[in-house]
C-alpha cells in the first residue's frame, strides 16, 4: 500500500504586525471587545507589493528545507488560496516559476478557509494512487486586500500569511483518512460576491459575513467532521494528540474541543496572534507548533477546515 506522509513544514508571516489598538484609533471598537469576542490581539498585514505567491514562496522554501528536499524533487504543487495573485494563471504556477522549477503538475484549490485541508486531501489521493510521489501543499492568503476596512464587524478578524507542507509517498501512514464536505446553499453566509467584467467590478469586492450564523455552523460541522473522519480512519478521537482546527475565533475552537471532549491542552491556538488567515491558518499553526517542539514526529493530529462555500473537512494523520 502507498500512503502519504508530511515530511516538512514551513510558514511565512508578513513583517508588519497590526494590533487591535490600531483599529480602535480609527473605528468604534476596542481591544477589549475584539479580544473578548474573538481571542484575537494582533494579526500580520502584507505590504502593498507582497502577493500570495510571495508569501507561499517563503513558506515553501522553509518546508522544503525542513523536508531535506529540493524543489526539483516535487512532482505536484497545490496552492489553496482565495486571494490569488491573478485571475489566471494559478498561484501554484506562479509559485512553481518562483521556485525555479518546471514540469510538475501545479494548480490552485478554492475552498476558502477549508482550502488547506481540501488541498492536503487532494495531494494525499494523488500520492495514494501512485501518480505522484512528492507534493508541496500550500495555504497562502492576503485577506487584507478583500476587507472593507471601515466594517468593524469583519476587518478586525483577518490577517495575512502562508503555511506549507511537503508530502511524500511512504509505506505507512501518514494520513489515515480525510473527509471533505460542502453545502453550496449557504454561499451567502460568507462571501466576496463580486467579479470583474469588461474592466469594471461587478458586485462587491469586499468580504460579507453573517457572523452569528457562521459561528453556529462552524461549531456544528467541525464536531461532525471530526467524528466522521475518526470513524473512517478506524481510530478513536481520544488517540488524537493535537486538534488543529481552522483558526477563526478562539470561542469556536474551544467550543469544538469541548464538544469532542478533548482537553484544552490538546487544542492548537494561534488565532490570538495570527488572526484568521483563511487557507493559511492550519499550516501556519502546524508549523509554529512543530518548530516550537510542541508537535513532535509520531504524534497524531486532527487538521480541520471550515469556511466559505460553505465547505468543511478534516484530515487525521500521524506526523
Ligand atoms: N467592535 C465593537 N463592536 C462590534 C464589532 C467590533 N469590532 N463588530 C461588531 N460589533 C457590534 C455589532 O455592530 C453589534 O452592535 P449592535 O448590537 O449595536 O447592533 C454588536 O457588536 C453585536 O454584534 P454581533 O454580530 O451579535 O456580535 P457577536 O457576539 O456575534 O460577535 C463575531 C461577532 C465576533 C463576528 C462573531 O459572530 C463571530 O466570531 N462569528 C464567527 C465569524 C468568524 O469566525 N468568521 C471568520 C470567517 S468564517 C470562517 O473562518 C469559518
Amino acid at each position: 500500500m502507498i500512503f502519504s506522509r508530511i515530511v516538512g513544514t514551513g510558514s511565512c508571516l508578513p513583517a508588519r504586525v497590526m494590533t487591535n489598538d490600531e483599529f480602535a484609533r480609527r473605528l468604534e471598537t476596542s481591544d477589549a471587545w475584539i479580544r473578548e469576542r474573538t481571542g484575537i490581539r494582533q494579526r500580520h498585514i502584507a505590504e502593498e507589493s507582497q502577493t500570495s505567491s510571495d508569501l507561499a514562496l517563503a513558506a515553501s522554501r522553509s518546508a522544503l528545507q525542513a523536508a531535506g528536499m529540493a524543489a526539483a524533487d516535487l512532482d505536484l504543487i497545490i496552492v489553496a488560496t482565495s486571494t490569488p495573485d491573478y485571475i489566471f494563471p494559478s498561484t501554484a504556477c506562479l509559485l512553481q516559476a518562483k521556485l525555479g522549477v518546471k514540469g510538475s503538475a501545479a494548480f490552485d484549490v478554492q475552498a476558502v478557509c477549508s482550502g488547506f485541508v481540501y488541498a492536503l486531501a487532494t495531494a494525499d489521493s494523488f500520492i495514494r494512487s501512485g501518480n505522484y510521489r512528492n507534493a508541496l501543499v500550500v495555504g497562502a492568503e492576503v485577506f487584507s486586500r478583500i476587507l472593507d476596512w471601515n466594517d468593524r464587524g469583519t476587518c478586525v478578524l483577518f490577517g495575512d500569511g502562508a503555511g506549507a507542507a511537503v508530502l511524500a509517498a511512504d509505506s505507512k501512514p501518514g494520513i489515515h483518512a480525510s473527509v471533505l464536505r460542502a453545502d453550496g446553499s449557504h454561499a451567502g453566509m460568507l462571501s466576496v460576491p463580486g467579479n470583474v467584467s469588461r474592466g469594471a467590478i461587478i458586485g462587491s469586492p469586499f468580504l460579507h459575513m453573517d457572523g452569528q450564523a457562521v459561528f453556529k455552523f462552524a461549531v456544528r460541522v467541525l464536531e461532525e467532521s471530526a467524528r466522521e473522519t475518526a470513524a473512517k480512519a478506524g481510530l478513536a478521537l481520544e488517540s488524537v494528540d493535537w486538534l488543529i482546527p481552522h483558526q477563526a475565533n478562539v470561542r469556536i475552537l474551544e467550543a469544538v474541543a469541548r464538544k469532542l471532549h478533548l482537553p484544552r491542552e490538546k487544542l492548537v491556538v494561534t488565532v490570538d496572534h495570527h488572526g484568521n488567515t483563511s487557507a493559511a491558518s492550519v499550516p501556519l499553526a502546524l508549523d509554529e507548533y512543530v518548530r516550537a517542539g510542541r508537535i513532535r514526529p509520531g504524534q497524531r493530529l486532527l487538521l480541520q477546515g471550515v469556511g466559505g462555500g460553505f465547505t468543511w473537512g478534516s484530515s487525521l494523520l500521524t506526523l
